[in-house]
């Protein structure tokens, strides 16, 4: 076993989690969001995405929302950049992290955006060469490492050549995304050890959708392999406008819960993340889904 003694969240509730609502969430309570999170110790945050408004009107004001951040040393934004469109209004908006997003499934790519994952991959690499020319860090994403809502079952190799293809075009890391979160642990190791044995460990990244409960279990089983980035949501935000069923990512919450008790360091307070989870969640006018925080609001209210 080689479980890390130190894990880096990237925390996605702000871009995955109101992507997905139905309704658009006021400015003042995306950069509330933001800066609770920030405030809780959680050094990467995805702020937003730079994408078609027409396609995420959740994402249209991210240069707004990015402009009333006040600038924390230490604490690193990123944006979603599809396309070289969307990276011009990342570097106006002075991010120092932009990530692009492609598929192990074509037919997810077609419908997230709109093109093959061979055309979104030719796509991608002007948008890395300019954003790594201007000094930008560029995180990569696989989309249905694990199954996908159009096509079913995603051949592992697959996802191992994207992830391949991601790095070798200039990212410094690939997120392998269960989208619909039906992925279980034995089959989520097996693909972080497939896409870890080829890119490295140090480059491999798992974001969990928590649709089917397994998010936390499906966390263990890479931690156990030795991965160390992990991606989640505050309050289990999220799911994603393209992948019908996809419910939030797993709740940054039960991720930061659980590595504290494994003794796995984080740099994140508990309390104040879920508090910012809190905040969101009365915006919203619902309760988070993080069983953790359901816990702690019932003990603080006993
Ligand atoms: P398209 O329609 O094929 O592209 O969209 P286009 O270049 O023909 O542009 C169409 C219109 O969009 C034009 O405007 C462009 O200017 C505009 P019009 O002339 O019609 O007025 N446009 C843009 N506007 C602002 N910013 C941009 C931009 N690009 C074009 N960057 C495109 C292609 C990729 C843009 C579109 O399909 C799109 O925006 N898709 C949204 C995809 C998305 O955000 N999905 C959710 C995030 S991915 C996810 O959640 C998965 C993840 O969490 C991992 C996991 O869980 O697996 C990351
Ligand atoms: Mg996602």
């Amino acid at each position: 076993m080689s479980r890390p003694a130190t894990v880096r969240i990237v925390e996605v509730g702000p871009r995955d989690g109101l992507q997905n609502e139905p309704g658009i969430v006021p400015l003042a309570a995306k950069v509330a969001l933001i800066e609770g999170l920030a405030d809780a110790g959680l050094k990467n945050i995805e702020a937003g995405s730079f994408v078609s408004p027409k396609w995420v009107p959740q994402m249209a004001d991210t240069a707004e929302v990015l402009a009333a951040l006040r600038p924390r040393p230490g604490v690193r934004y990123c944006v979603l950049t599809p396309n070289l469109k969307g990276l011009e209004a990342a570097l106006a908006a002075g991010v120092e992290e932009v990530a692009v997003f492609g598929a192990a499934s074509e037919a997810f790519s077609q419908k997230n955006i709109n093109c093959s994952i061979e055309e979104s991959l030719a796509r991608f690499q002007p948008v890395v060469d300019l954003a790594r020319e201007k000094g930008l860090l560029v995180r990569g994403y696989v989309s249905c490492v694990l199954g996908c809502p159009y096509q079913g079952e995603v051949p592992l190799a697959k996802v191992v050549e994207v992830a391949e293809k991601l790095m070798a075009m200039g990212c410094y890391e690939v997120s392998l995304g269960d989208t619909i979160g039906v992925g279980t642990p034995d089959k989520a190791r097996a693909m972080a050890d497939a896409v870890a044995g080829s890119i490295g460990l140090a480059h491999t990244a798992v974001h969990f959708h928590d649709t089917y409960g397994q998010g936390l279990a499906n966390v263990l089983a890479c931690l156990d392999l030795g991965v160390a980035t992990v991606d989640a949501s505050v309050a289990g935000l999220g799911g994603c406008p393209y992948a019908k069923g996809a419910s939030g990512n797993l709740a940054t919450e039960d991720l930061v819960y659980m590595l504290d008790g494994l003794g796995v360091e984080t740099g994140v307070s508990l309390d104040l993340l879920a508090a910012a989870g809190r905040a969101i969640s009365d915006v919203l006018g619902r309760a988070p889904t993080s069983r953790v925080a359901r816990a702690l609001a019932a003990k603080a209210a006993a």
